[in-house]
């Protein structure tokens, strides 16, 4: 009886074990992408790689960048990899009119006014600090994203205000949910999906963009991560529009890629 008892406990333990270890294998096995992964060189020609040497490739001129990092000290909510603000920088630099959806601390925003030209116009959409107690959840809506919405609207100034490139960008506080998109129908180049990430309003941001875009434009969307409850909702959504959008997942990044062509 001992020996049994000290054979499945074993295997528990083992189990316990391989789970921990393997835990993020595990979780991207069981949430399998439905959008198909694609490299960013292979999505937009800004990326395309210039041979160096036979063993060396690196970047053309259309994908260097301004740049600045955020200390490990300064803690900053909400915000995208370097990786990640490297591909939203570069595809600025071709854009006229943006359209940001999200802009908490404004970095997003700030690198894509960095990297545009001088007559581009950036609008970013984001809740009111003053109004958040407001805010409501909706049926569908995860808990957990739900409460970061909250915890991000925190800002009523942002790291571009008092700079040289503060004029090419308007920030809007409104919620996205009410929101009249109808002036900007057909007419934005580049659109950053980083706002709630509730099921609700990534609903509303995505339909809204598809109508905001131009032939050729693009959407990015932040944060697709398959078995982190706070993307659980993006996930869901953007796992079902795929099936009749042709949206790619940047690999190794957490963004979503589309061009309306
Ligand atoms: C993840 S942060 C954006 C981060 C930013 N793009 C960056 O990387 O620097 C999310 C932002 O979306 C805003 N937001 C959330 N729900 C929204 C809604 N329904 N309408 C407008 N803005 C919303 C929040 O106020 C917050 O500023």
């Amino acid at each position: 009886m001992i020996i049994k008892i000290l054979v499945l406990s074993s295997i528990i333990l083992n189990l316990v074990l391989f789970f921990l270890l393997n835990k993020k294998k595990i979780k991207k096995y069981l949430h399998k992408n439905n959008i198909k992964e694609e490299d960013i060189t292979k999505l937009h020609q800004s990326f395309e790689l210039n041979e160096i040497s036979k063993n060396l490739k690196g970047p053309k001129k259309e994908a260097l960048v301004k740049s600045f990092s955020i200390s490990s000290d300064n803690t900053i909510v909400g915000m995208t990899s370097e990786y990640e603000a490297w591909i939203l920088s570069t595809l600025s630099k071709t854009s006229k009119n943006i359209f940001e959806f999200g802009t908490c601390s404004g970095k997003t925003t700030y690198l894509m006014a960095l990297n545009s030209s001088e007559d581009t116009k950036i609008t970013s959409l984001t809740l009111d600090p003053r109004n958040i107690n407001k805010l409501e959840r909706g049926n569908l809506d995860n808990k957990v994203s739900h409460r970061n919405i909250v915890n991000e609207s925190i800002y009523e100034k942002f790291l571009f205000s008092g700079t040289d490139v503060e004029k090419k960008i308007d920030v809007i506080f409104e919620n996205s949910l009410e929101f009249e998109h109808f002036a900007y129908k057909s007419k934005i180049d580049l659109i950053f999906i980083d706002g709630g990430h509730t099921y609700s309003v990534v609903k509303n941001d995505t339909e809204k963009s598809f109508e905001m875009i131009k032939p050729n434009g693009i959407i990015l969307w932040h944060d697709y991560v398959p078995g982190k409850k706070s993307s659980k909702d993006i996930v869901k959504y953007l796992n079902k529009i795929s099936k009749e959008r042709k949206i790619y997942h940047i690999k190794n990044s957490s963004m979503c890629f589309f061009q309306n062509i």
